[in-house]
């Protein structure tokens, strides 16, 4: 990288490259990346239910995450009393790997914060597998702090076999 990248919103033009970059570089033993379900978050991206943050090195898109508001991904582990208005998901997040470990992961992470909170979101969650390092450090170095870490057995099929599911908080709760 010899120059700035530079991080702008997805339109529904992007969607493509952020399907082949995903499913090239995202898949590891760590992840649960069914194609059924990564098609359908492409889609919320197309249509506007989601948001994705690029990070793009001139023309060519080499980091993305997508930022769902108004979503409680995991009802049965949250514990704030919000309306569902408040609450945020952030769902895939992938950097390619010539451009990793420079914190472009994390940058993405705190641009997806800034735009839920700009929707009004509180209470922002996320997961990924607990032994999954290279996301645990991106996270972390975004805000994360844990909310639960779980058995997941239908979505985490090697190591500990658990989620860990962090929590960010990007706006005072409205009493
Ligand atoms: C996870 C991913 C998005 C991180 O992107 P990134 O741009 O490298 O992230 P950042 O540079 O912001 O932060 C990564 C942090 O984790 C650390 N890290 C990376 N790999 C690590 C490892 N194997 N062990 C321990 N720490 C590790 C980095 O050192 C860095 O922290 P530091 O700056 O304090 O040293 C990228 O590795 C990726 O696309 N992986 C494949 C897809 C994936 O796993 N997506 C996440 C699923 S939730």
């Amino acid at each position: 990288m010899t120059h700035e990248l530079e991080f702008c919103q997805a339109d529904s033009s992007s969607t493509e490259e952020m399907f082949a970059l995903l499913t090239e570089h995202g898949p590891n033993q760590w992840n649960f990346l069914p194609e059924d379900g990564v098609k359908s978050e492409m889609q919320d991206v197309a249509d506007g239910r989601a948001a994705a943050i690029l990070a793009k090195d001139g023309e060519k898109i080499v980091g993305f995450a997508v930022a769902y508001p108004g979503l409680i991904r995991f009802p049965k582990l949250t514990t704030s009393k919000l309306d569902q208005s408040k609450f945020g998901y952030i769902g895939d997040v992938v950097v390619h790997p010539n451009y990793s470990g420079r914190g472009i992961g994390s940058s993405l992470l705190n641009q997806a914060k800034a735009f839920l909170s700009a929707s009004g979101v509180v209470e922002v969650h996320i997961d990924c597998h607990e032994e999954n390092a290279a996301s645990r450090g991106m996270m972390r170095k975004a805000g994360f702090e844990e909310l639960a870490t779980f058995h997941d057995p239908d979505r985490r099929f090697v190591g500990s076999r658990r989620t860990w599911l962090g929590q960010s908080i990007v706006n005072s709760a409205p009493y």
